[in-house]
């Protein structure tokens, strides 16, 4: 073999190296269109959200490409029902709208949903599966082949509704400066009120509720680290600057927390990205947006709302430079705004559409100059394009409640509804 045929050989093998390994993380989650069954089927909404490394593609996921809901991005593979006799669920590909994206951080994402009519009284699992690969830089998990599996049941709850699966409002990517302990809450809101949620890390024990490997190469991505089940709570450490620890969790509902057999089980996967530290002020900057963390909004479909995430940073001397977010197709957010002395702001528009409605939720997080990230705000938009059916109007223990501030319940056929008053 001559030296051109060897480096031939070698480009070959890195460029197939680099266009494999650019999963980023992602979630599949479910809800019932109608919460009340009719008939012997039911619709079926589901969600795939995805993240990949941003210059995998050309071109890549901009302001302008996000507006234009053009091009998609995507990757090889597709979900697929791991049962071959659910011809129900047709493969649904990776093909998403681009819906965010990091220059800093060089990640994507996007999303889309698929409406399918299902038998009543079915389970089944559905998965993407050993396609894609996961960033090279992992503490844990050496690049390695990635699997996302939820489970989808239409097995009739206790109280005679149709499930819906929990969802987790997250951004792809947190920064956690290392050698120090952090405490992270994954916030997970559930459109059944009265659901008991809990957390665990994916596994690749058959014996799962999912009876597939939910991890693939990447299981305990994170050394050391405690899951605290009841609050979806993670304790960790991170030893490695410049690397990222891939979180792969399973977040399941129960009817109750006596019940010991999930209604549910949806992945969320994403990264924590450990860097050393860079200033002696480690005050994170704060989003001081007038609306409470997870407070929900009304936004009726084919009208133009606005709305400002303003962050203020609190070290002497330093900026933020970007805004983190994860966001539903179509919204719209602008360039960074220095609005006064250690201010910055992002202005937010989307008209929603009416094949959007339901819960769809917009979060953001603030990162400054020397890599600290912000507290994460995340705001629930009911888009309303059916009118809902209340049909648990009875007190009910909340899924949130925020500090100082009383809370009402609703809970309707499609959604609930917190309301402060
Ligand atoms: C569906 O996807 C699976 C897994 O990627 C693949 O094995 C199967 O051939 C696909 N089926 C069809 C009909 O494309
Ligand atoms: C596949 O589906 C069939 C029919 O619904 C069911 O009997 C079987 O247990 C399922 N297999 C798995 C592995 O879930
Ligand atoms: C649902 O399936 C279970 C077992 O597979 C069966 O016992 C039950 O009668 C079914 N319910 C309905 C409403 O079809
Ligand atoms: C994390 O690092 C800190 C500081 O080095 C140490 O005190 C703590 O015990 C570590 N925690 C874990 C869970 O490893
Ligand atoms: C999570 O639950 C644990 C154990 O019940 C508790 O100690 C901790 O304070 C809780 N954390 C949050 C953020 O609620
Ligand atoms: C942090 O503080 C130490 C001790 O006061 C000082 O030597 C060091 O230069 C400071 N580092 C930065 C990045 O400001
Ligand atoms: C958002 O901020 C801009 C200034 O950057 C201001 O003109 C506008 O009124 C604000 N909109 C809302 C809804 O707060
Ligand atoms: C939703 O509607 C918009 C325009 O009304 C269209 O561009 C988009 O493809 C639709 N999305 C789905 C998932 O049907």
């Amino acid at each position: 073999m001559t030296i051109d045929h060897l480096f031939f050989v070698y480009l070959c093998i890195a460029v197939s190296i680099i266009h494999t390994s650019h999963f980023r993380g992602g979630t599949i989650t479910w809800r019932a269109y109608n919460k009340t069954p009719s008939g012997s089927t039911a619709f079926i909404i589901v969600r795939e959200q995805w993240s990949w490394r941003n210059s995998f593609f050309t071109p890549r996921c901009s302001a302008a490409t996000i507006a234009a809901k053009s091009p998609m991005i995507s990757s090889s593979g597709n979900v697929a029902c791991l049962n071959s006799s659910c011809g129900y669920f047709p493969n649904m590909s990776l093909w998403t709208y681009c819906t965010d994206f990091s220059g800093l951080a060089d990640i994507s994402t996007g999303e889309d949903s698929r409406t399918l009519s299902i038998p009543l009284n079915v389970s089944f699992s559905i998965a993407q599966t050993g396609s894609n690969t996961w960033a090279p830089n992992l503490v844990s998990g050496s690049t390695g082949a990635v699997n996302v599996v939820s489970r989808i049941s239409t097995v009739l709850r206790p109280d005679g509704y149709i499930n819906s699966s929990p969802v987790a409002m997250i951004i792809p990517v947190i920064y956690k400066v290392i050698n120090v302990q952090h405490v992270y809450v994954v916030p997970v809101v559930d459109y059944d009120l009265t659901d008991s949620i809990r957390c665990r890390w994916a596994t690749n024990s058959l014996t799962n509720i999912n009876g597939f490997s939910e991890c693939g190469d990447v299981c305990n991505g994170v050394p050391g680290a405690t899951l605290i089940e009841n609050n979806c709570t993670i304790i960790f450490n991170l030893t490695m600057a410049n690397a990222y620890a891939a979180v792969l969790l399973q977040i399941e509902d129960y009817f109750n927390s006596l019940s010991t057999v999930p209604m549910s089980s949806t992945p969320l996967q994403f990264l924590f990205y450990g860097y050393s530290p860079i200033s002696n002020c480690t005050t994170p900057p704060v989003i001081i947006n007038g609306r409470p963390d997870r407070s929900c909004i009304s936004a009726p479909s084919g009208v133009s709302l606005t709305v400002n995430v303003t962050a203020q940073v609190s070290c002497p001397g330093k900026s933020i430079v970007e805004f983190f977010t994860s966001s539903p197709v179509g919204l719209q957010k602008s360039s960074i705004l220095n609005v006064g002395i250690d201010v910055y702001q992002i202005n937010v528009n989307w008209i929603p559409t009416s094949n959007q409605s339901g819960p769809q939720v917009f979060c953001a997080s603030a990162i400054d100059n020397t890599y600290v990230l912000s507290n994460q705000w995340c705001i629930t938009f009911l888009v309303d394009s059916v009118a809902p059916v209340i049909i648990r109007p009875t007190p009910a223990p909340p899924v949130f409640i925020f500090r100082d501030q009383t809370l009402f319940s609703l809970q309707s056929n499609i959604f609930y509804l917190n309301i402060l008053m």
